[in-house]
């Protein structure tokens, strides 16, 4: 069973428990979230100065799309302020910030009406984020910049926590990934030929729940939750972001969610920074942490 739950009163301890159980957590506002929503309608107004962004892919082919999503969204992760953004709201939520750490910082760009599905707009199918070689004791903080409609949310397959579904995780292998298929994803049109790891049998639709949140409200799940990218179905461009957390005594004692079905090679533990000084993992850990991963 998942239970979804609002603005719990839960110590960070508990919280992880809860995510680690299958658990889904949302959270109302936050000064620090809405502060993170200023930031990257800054940035979003930047990119497309003279037109409401939610529109803007209507107004120019896709190649110009691309042109000014692409350096959005690179602007964003590589920021210094939107790092220290999240710093504050995992202060806000009572994280250690010593002990936890998270990934750069996405801001996703979703348009409508299958305008850009690939690349800088790829439509992820259905994942769990351990697919791409992330930790089981990842953590997933999702937040919209705009008010959301439920055709223009996430997917989430919540049917899948605690059953399998056959996949190509197994041909996933980090390392490739980070030295081909990230620097193809501003060259992708309307095919996106990276090696996504993929379910190999349908995706049961009766199981599919959607959150709708409004701006800068936050979900947080297990990174091994099966989620996709519903179709954009809004006739408005999604602006989302999303970063994950780990913490160190979950590395260390191998804490996380349960692994069904995930095969993939590698880890991305290499690209968290600490939240107190942006300090990397130390590699000795990231190292007994895949010790006894295999
Ligand atoms: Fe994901």
């Amino acid at each position: 069973m998942n239970i979804v739950r609002l603005n719990p009163d839960f110590n960070d301890q508990e919280r992880r428990s809860s995510l680690f159980g299958g658990d889904f957590l949302l959270y109302s506002r936050t000064p620090s979230a809405a502060a993170l929503v200023e930031h990257a309608k800054g940035f979003i107004k930047e990119a497309f100065p003279s037109t409401d962004p939610q529109k803007a892919q209507y107004e120019m082919p896709v190649e110009q799309f691309i042109e000014k999503a692409g350096p959005l969204k690179s602007k964003f992760t590589n920021d210094l302020g939107t790092k220290e953004i999240i710093r504050s709201i995992l202060a806000e939520h009572g994280c250690d910030l010593e002990k936890t750490y998270f990934d750069v910082p996405r801001l996703r760009v979703v348009t409508s009406d299958g305008f850009l599905t690939a690349g800088v707009g790829y439509a992820y199918k259905a994942h769990r984020d351990t697919w791409y070689s992330s930790p089981e004791a990842q953590l997933n903080w999702w937040l919209p910049v705009y008010d959301l409609a439920p055709g223009q949310t996430m997917s989430m397959y919540p049917g899948y926590w605690a059953n399998t579904i056959k996949n190509s995780s197994n041909d996933f292998d980090y390392d490739e990934w980070c030295n081909v298929g990230r620097r193809m994803a501003t060259t992708q049109g309307s095919v996106d030929t990276r090696k996504h790891p993929l379910p190999q049998e349908e995706v049961q639709p009766a199981t599919e729940t959607r959150f709708v949140l409004r701006s800068g409200e936050t979900l947080v799940f297990a990174a091994a939750h099966l989620h996709a990218t519903a179709p954009n179905t809004s006739g408005q461009t999604r602006f989302s972001m999303d970063f994950r957390t780990v913490h160190l005594d979950d590395l260390t004692s191998h804490q996380g969610a349960p692994n069904i079905d995930n095969h993939a090679i590698g880890t991305t533990l290499r690209d968290f920074l600490r939240a107190s000084d942006f300090a990397p993992i130390p590699e000795e850990i990231i190292e007994q942490y895949q010790g006894q991963e295999a």
